[in-house]
């Protein structure tokens, strides 16, 4: 589909359990409205191979399913979401996943990093990808992506022309570390305990857009930018 970069978009918050999708459309989205994609799990995933300090203590936590703190991973988006290139909107992948975060996304957008003379600005289109267990768990252990340009496969749903090769630069894909079946049962149980709570506080306070995500890429991705156009119509 055709870019529409005229258009503020504004926060836009991806949430959905592990392998819902988030990332995928995440892309599309970014493409489309030339706003970017700020995952928190990328930017931990970032700096634990950059070996920062941050990155070293997150390691751990993720290779175990569990969730990063919160003070953490806050610090890391506030910074990102300060860059210049969030001005006109950006897409939350995986933030905020407790209610927590949610608090503090609400505070940080009441905020001055926005400005306030334009408030429509500020309030997130928050969309749920909602997902059948089984399907999740073919998803994240058939899913391969590229080191090089992040690029998401699937040996089941989406795989490369050849074999294990990413189909634009031709990279060896990779197998994400947590995406092993004893951590991928971690993951979901964190996020029925302490991500769902966050999609009904957005649920009771009007704000929650459910996504079904158990259909092809392309008709979710179709309905992912009627939401956003229809919002800021
Ligand atoms: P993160 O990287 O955010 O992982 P996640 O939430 O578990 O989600 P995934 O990235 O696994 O799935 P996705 O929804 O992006 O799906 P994708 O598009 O890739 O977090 C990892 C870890 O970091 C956490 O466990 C935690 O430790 C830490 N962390 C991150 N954020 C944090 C936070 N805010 N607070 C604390 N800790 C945090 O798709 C999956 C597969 O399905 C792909 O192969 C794709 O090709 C395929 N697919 C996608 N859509 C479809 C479709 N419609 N049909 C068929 N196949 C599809
Ligand atoms: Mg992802």
């Amino acid at each position: 589909m055709a870019q529409e970069t005229s258009r503020d978009v504004g926060p836009v918050v991806l949430l959905g359990p592990p392998g819902a999708g988030k990332g995928t459309q995440a892309k599309r989205i970014m493409e489309r409205y030339d706003i970017p994609q700020v995952s928190t799990g990328d930017l931990l995933r970032e700096n634990a191979a950059q070996g920062t300090n941050l990155g070293l203590a997150a390691k751990a936590i993720m290779a175990r399913g569990e969730l990063v703190p919160d003070d953490v991973v806050c610090g890391m988006v506030r910074e990102r979401l300060s860059r210049p290139d969030c001005k006109r909107g950006y897409i939350l992948d995986g933030f905020p996943r407790t209610a927590a975060q949610a608090g503090w996304l609400d505070a940080l957008l009441d905020d001055k990093l926005f400005d306030n003379s334009r408030p429509t600005r500020a309030w997130p289109i928050v969309i749920c990808l909602d997902v059948d267990y089984n399907q999740l768990l073919l998803r994240l252990t058939g899913r391969r992506s590229c080191p090089t340009c992040g690029r998401i496969y699937n040996v089941h749903f989406q795989p490369p022309r050849v074999d294990e090769l990413c189909d634009l630069d031709g990279t060896k894909l990779v197998t994400r570390n947590d995406d092993r079946l004893e951590v991928i049962q971690p993951r979901l149980t964190a996020y029925q305990e302490q991500t769902r709570p966050v999609a009904e506080y957005y649920q009771r306070t009007g704000r929650l857009i459910t996504v079904n995500g158990d259909r092809p890429m392309d008709e979710i991705t179709a309905e992912v930018y009627r939401i956003l156009e229809d919002h800021h119509a």
